[in-house]
């Protein structure tokens, strides 16, 4: 079924309420393993209101909203700030559950609320930044699924907004304005990433894992040339990238389910791949890494079976 306005969703409430059911923005971040058994249900919520004081624009955005275009027609009305972040797929509704990031910016810098429907009370609600506890591709709303629909969310972004230049690509550029990070960043995608609409794919498959200092260390000395980047509280990143990279896994196929030739955290379906084979491929890569380097990649796709959500 499609929810295309609020008193849709809110006459739902009840079929919702008893039905297993998913909820479905533009699916470009979950995968079906199987036939799913209960309802889906695609979220066509729209509209943008912009408005602004002395010193922040403040965006309500329907969660339909595709995100992408948001950003562009931000970067029209010269509301500086998402450029990071363009060319993620996806709507608007799914960029606080899972805290979207890229370039050395995640959403939850703009977030001012979130609005929801509470499927056990049937009431609309809000979450205020803090409350939607945002951590690195994480929030209490992909930690809590299944009650709470997502129909806006409301940004406020500075007008004097700081660029941010400093991760790979754009840390070689001079000054840049934030126009010239858009382009960059929508470059270095096209160039690193497969574009889902051609080849199917659901982004960076697994997420990038941190270990404690003395577990870091150790590493080092086992793998001198491990890339890492300093994380909170004290922890250290490592790119999954590199550890699925290391493993030969880049460009690897299992029948119609391969690791991306150019990004080895990106699995990809050549056309008729399966879900059993994607799972068999993603069970390998994580057993593999586990084995060499003591690190659990956790995935960062969804992935729903016929029952509904499943882990690997
Ligand atoms: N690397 C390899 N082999 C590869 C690819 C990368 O060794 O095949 C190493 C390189 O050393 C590179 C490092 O891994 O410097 C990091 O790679 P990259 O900059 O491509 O970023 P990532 O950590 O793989 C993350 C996000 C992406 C986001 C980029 C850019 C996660 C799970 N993924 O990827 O987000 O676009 O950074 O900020 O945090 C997504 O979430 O779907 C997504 C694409």
């Amino acid at each position: 079924m499609t929810i295309d306005s609020l008193d849709s969703l809110i006459d739902n409430v009840t079929l919702l309420r008893n039905s297993a059911h998913i909820f479905l923005g533009e699916g470009s971040n979950t995968i079906f393993t199987e036939n799913y058994d209960g309802l889906i249900v695609k979220n066509l919520l729209k509209g943008i209101h912009i408005n602004e004081d002395d010193d922040y624009f403040h965006l309500n955005v329907a969660s339909g909203e595709n995100w992408h275009e948001l950003v562009v027609r931000c970067m029209q009305q010269q509301i500086y700030g998402f450029e990071n972040l363009a060319l993620i797929p996806g709507t608007v509704g799914a960029s606080p559950i899972q805290n979207i990031g890229a370039y050395g910016v995640e959403i939850e810098r703009f977030v001012q609320s979130v609005e929801f429907l509470d499927l056990k009370t049937g009431m609309l609600g809000h979450f205020n930044a803090k409350e939607c506890e945002f951590a690195y591709r994480d929030s209490r709303f992909k930690r809590e699924p299944g009650i709470r629909v997502i129909t806006s969310v409301n940004f406020a972004i500075p007008k004097r907004n700081i660029v941010v230049a400093n991760y790979g690509p754009l840390a070689v550029l001079d000054a840049p304005t934030p126009e010239q990070i858009f382009d960059t960043v929508i470059h270095t995608r096209q160039s690193k990433l497969p574009d889902p609409s051609v080849l199917g794919n659901a982004g960076s498959f697994f997420k990038n894992p941190t270990v404690e200092a003395a577990q870091f260390a150790l590493l080092q000395k086992q793998h001198p040339d491990i890339v890492h980047y300093s994380a909170p509280e004290g922890r250290v990143k490592i790119p999954a990238a590199w550890l699925i990279d290391q493993l030969g896994f880049k460009g690897k196929r299992l029948g119609g389910i391969g690791c991306h030739e150019h990004q080895a955290l990106v699995l990809v379906n050549y056309g008729n791949g399966t879900g059993d084979e994607l799972i068999s491929l993603a069970r390998d890569i994580t057993q593999q890494v586990y084995d060499r380097y003591h690190i659990l990649l956790e995935h960062e796709v969804r992935l729903i079976d016929k029952h509904g959500p499943m882990q690997l």
